[in-house]
């Protein structure tokens, strides 16, 4: 298909798109094609209002008041506009922290649940804070951590192992990685599972409940637009939360705060899973983002995610393998999520070039260029003009 053809197709394309007009909730500069979703999402207007009036009226007018008319409540009404997000039960999720600290707390939660196990099972393709998580997790236990590339996964699982993690969503393939399978795997053997969401929640369908999950973590600044360094989350299973502990007990998973009581008592629900005072600018913008979400289903998203890496994939395979681009995400949509990677041995400075131009995208060393296609507010035309740019590299 000529690039002619290709701009006329992802026009008809977009016209028929049923998610089209989400993208007006985006303050995206006119000048910017953004791909870069999967690593920080675009502000919403909606965010911009709700933190202006945040500053103005509940910090700056009501002050101490407003702990108790809204901020308190904060982490777990977050977490229910997110539960939805990930196929889970509402009072499952909570928002805080990080992921890096999330994950830290549900590792550690798992392996207080499986003790005598002597392994952490995890993916060394992971994003390398899993891997240093995992590894001070099992430093602290004296455990081995056993590394494996995805397709080890189910092997490396025996009755040794207390805990298995990984990312549901490679970052820097893409791939998604078999759910069922490995969540099964871990459970046959008595293991628990701890996913990392983070390129999945937003853009990629998952199911915590369907699938019976333990654990799960994932960002709010990637595909949930909640900004720089946005509100985390975690989730845990109800079946496991009435036994479940987590290393970094603090005064917000007491189960009365306000009661300043000596000696720790958690609390009853998921809540027991926060640790400090909630940053509630973040969560604010968060929150005013997922709103969204409303009314648009994960099914919706993942369709127009699955079309715009589509159009994309074969567009690059007639006009970019040829010019050196090799394509490192997987080829059947039903394996690749809602980012494609290129390999290509200048993309660094490719990639640089393109920023300057108002093209956003990004690297990963040794030669990753990474294109996230959000299907909130990425378009089929979108797609032709990166495919455009590249082409005339
Ligand atoms: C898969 C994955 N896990 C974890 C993180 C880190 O999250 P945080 O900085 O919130 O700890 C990232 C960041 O990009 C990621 O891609």
């Amino acid at each position: 298909m000529s690039l002619d053809a290709a701009f006329a197709r992802a026009a008809e394309l977009d016209a028929n798109d049923s998610l089209a007009h989400l993208r007006s909730h985006f303050d995206i500069p006119e000048d910017v094609l953004y791909f870069d979703g999967n690593s920080l999402g675009p502000l919403t207007f909606r965010s911009r209002e709700v933190l202006h009036r945040t500053i103005e009226f509940e910090w700056r007018e009501r002050l101490i008041r407003s702990w108790n008319e809204d901020w308190l409540a904060m982490p777990a009404r977050v977490g229910n506009k997110i539960a939805p997000l990930i196929g889970a039960a509402p009072d499952t999720v909570i928002a805080c922290d990080n992921t890096s600290i999330n994950l830290h707390k549900a590792l550690m939660a798992a392996v207080a649940l499986r003790p005598g196990r002597t392994e952490i099972v995890i993916d060394i393709n992971n994003f390398p804070t899993d891997i240093y998580i995992a590894q001070s997790v099992a430093d602290q236990h004296n455990m081995k951590l056993i590394a494996v590339t995805a397709d080890e996964i189910i092997g490396a699982i025996s009755e040794r192992t207390a805990v298995v993690t990984a990312t549901h969503v490679d970052y820097r393939s893409a791939r998604i990685l078999d759910l069922a399978g490995i969540t099964a795997a871990a459970h046959a053997n008595g293991a628990l599972m701890v996913w990392d969401l983070a390129h999945s929640a937003g853009a990629v369908p998952f199911n915590a409940a369907e699938h019976d999950i333990d654990f799960a973590v994932g960002c709010g600044y990637k595909y949930l637009n909640g900004g720089p360094g946005a509100s985390a989350f975690i989730y845990v299973a109800p079946r496991l939360l009435a036994e479940s502990g987590q290393p970094l007990q603090g005064w917000w998973g007491h189960s009365e705060p306000f009661a300043f009581e000596v000696g720790y008592r958690p609390a009853e629900g998921i809540s027991r899973f926060l640790t400090g005072t909630a940053n509630v600018l973040s969560m604010k913008s968060l929150e005013a983002a997922l709103h969204v979400f409303e009314g648009v289903s994960m099914q919706q998203l993942r369709e127009k995610s699955v079309s715009l890496t589509s159009l994309f994939v074969e567009l690059a395979q007639e006009h970019l393998v040829d010019k050196g681009f090799v394509i490192r995400s997987p080829l059947n949509a039903n394996e690749r999520g809602s980012h494609v990677a290129l390999g290509f041995a200048e993309g660094k400075p490719l990639v640089d070039a393109m920023a300057a131009e108002g093209i956003v995208a990004d690297f990963r060393p040794p030669d990753l260029m990474r294109f996230g296609f959000a299907p909130l507010y990425n378009s089929h035309v979108d797609v032709v003009r990166l495919i455009n740019r590249l082409s005339l590299h």
